[in-house]
């Protein structure tokens, strides 16, 4: 990465002010984390920053609130997992900014890390206002940002601080920057990519940027209806972006000029509604019937895509094969999860909800990497820059 980093840079006794992205599944009856992936793969950050006797300030957003304070969303979860998992004392503040804050910060000695209170409590994060990001500057000597999974945002915290403070790239970052780019630079051939996840808007940029380096694309999830029906199939009910169909067809189009191999589901599971006690069924693409959808992936379906990503070296997924939630829609995803994980290639997951799987699946591990980052990871892969490493110091040549 041609960023500075914390390994270049003196923090001892510093105020260290880091943002993390610890927005994390909580579950709405318990209030305990389901998955605390996000918290974990910020430790090396956090546990490099602590041996170094800085003072670590963690700031982070949690879900959605818009502005307000939202109980359900406080931080306090997380400062308790991560003091749980380092063995020591992680405060939680009751705010973000403020005198308050300023003052607990001040008190913290070397050595100490406190989280302050959920960012996105505040409008202004969001908005990016520079005011805030003054505040928030006010607490910290150097920033450090290891919140990849949020680098997408032009948020106050992520690139707004970086006016204000010596601005650096944590670990984490670096390590899904290094990642991500090495697919782009230098992959492995064959080289596939593998899609799936309800809408095709959200991958245009994507298949635009990585149609001259794959040699493989294979497409599942509710976005194959779009690319089906461009192929002139019926697909009943299942949901088809109208405004994609010229899109998915110049895509198909142009993968053929390319000689890039382009699959598409040749059989799937169909069912009459979104539930588990669905009447579900398993018909070839030529069969949909007007009153059911697709909801996976079907078994020739799921061959074909394991034929072809057993011959890669190179695979990047993103998405499920199905509406996965439901345990009798997950099949093709699953299957899809196992196989990545054994296959002797280098796999490299998009985060969110393809994260969630591989680790509710046991899988993560069985993966080269996994990423952090749902949009972040996939805004990357477009080509496009992403305004949290934009602002960080650049490496001197
Ligand atoms: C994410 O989970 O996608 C990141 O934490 C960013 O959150 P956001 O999508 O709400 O901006
Ligand atoms: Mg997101």
């Amino acid at each position: 990465m041609n960023k500075l980093t914390i390994r270049d840079i003196d923090v001892d006794g510093k105020r260290v002010l880091v943002r993390v992205d610890s927005n994390i599944p909580i579950d709405e009856k318990t209030g305990s984390i389901t998955d605390d992936t996000r918290i974990q793969a910020a430790l090396p950050t956090i546990k490099y920053l602590i041996a170094r006797q800085a003072r670590v300030i963690l700031i982070s957003h949690l879900g959605r609130p818009k502005g307000k304070v939202v109980e359900t969303l406080r931080l306090t979860p997380v400062a308790q997992r991560l003091s749980q998992i380092l063995g020591q004392q992680v405060g939680v503040a009751t705010n973000c900014i403020g005198s308050e804050v300023e003052k607990s910060v001040e008190s913290l000695r070397r050595g100490e890390a406190l989280l302050l209170e959920n960012l996105r409590f505040h409008s202004d994060e969001e908005t990016g206002s520079a005011s805030f990001a003054k505040a928030l500057a006010r607490l910290g000597d150097i920033f450090v940002n290891d919140a990849f999974g949020t680098s997408h945002r032009d948020h106050a915290s992520i690139a707004g601080i970086a006016d204000y403070l010596p601005a650096v790239a944590g670990l984490l970052l670096e390590k899904e920057v290094d990642t991500l780019g090495s697919i782009l630079k230098h992959p492995a051939h064959p080289f596939a990519l593998l899609l799936g996840g309800a809408k095709v808007s959200d991958k245009v940029a994507l298949l635009e940027n990585i149609i001259d380096r794959v040699d493989t694309i294979l497409i599942g999830g509710g976005m194959a209806a779009t690319f089906l029906k461009a192929e002139d199939y019926k697909v009943g009910l299942s949901s088809v972006e109208e405004d994609r169909l010229n899109f998915a067809a110049e895509l198909m189009g142009s993968a053929a000029e390319r000689g890039v191999r382009f699959l598409l589901p040749v059989d799937v599971a169909v069912a009459n509604e979104t539930s588990n006690e669905a009447e579900v069924e398993t018909l070839s693409i030529e069969n949909i019937p007007p009153h059911l959808k697709i909801v996976d992936i079907g078994p020739q379906t799921i061959k074909n895509f394991a034929d072809e990503l057993r011959g890669c070296k190179t695979v990047f997924w993103n998405g499920p094969m199905g509406i996965h939630e439901i345990p009798r829609f997950a099949a093709g995803t699953k299957y899809i999860a196992e196989l990545l994980a054994s296959i002797g290639a280098t796999t490299i997951i998009g985060g969110g909800s393809t994260a969630e799987v591989t680790t509710e699946l046991k899988l993560a591990d069985k993966m080269t990497f996994v990423s952090t980052g749902g949009g972040a990871s996939l805004k990357f892969l477009s080509g496009e820059t992403l305004p949290g490493v934009d602002a960080l110091m650049d490496k001197k040549r």
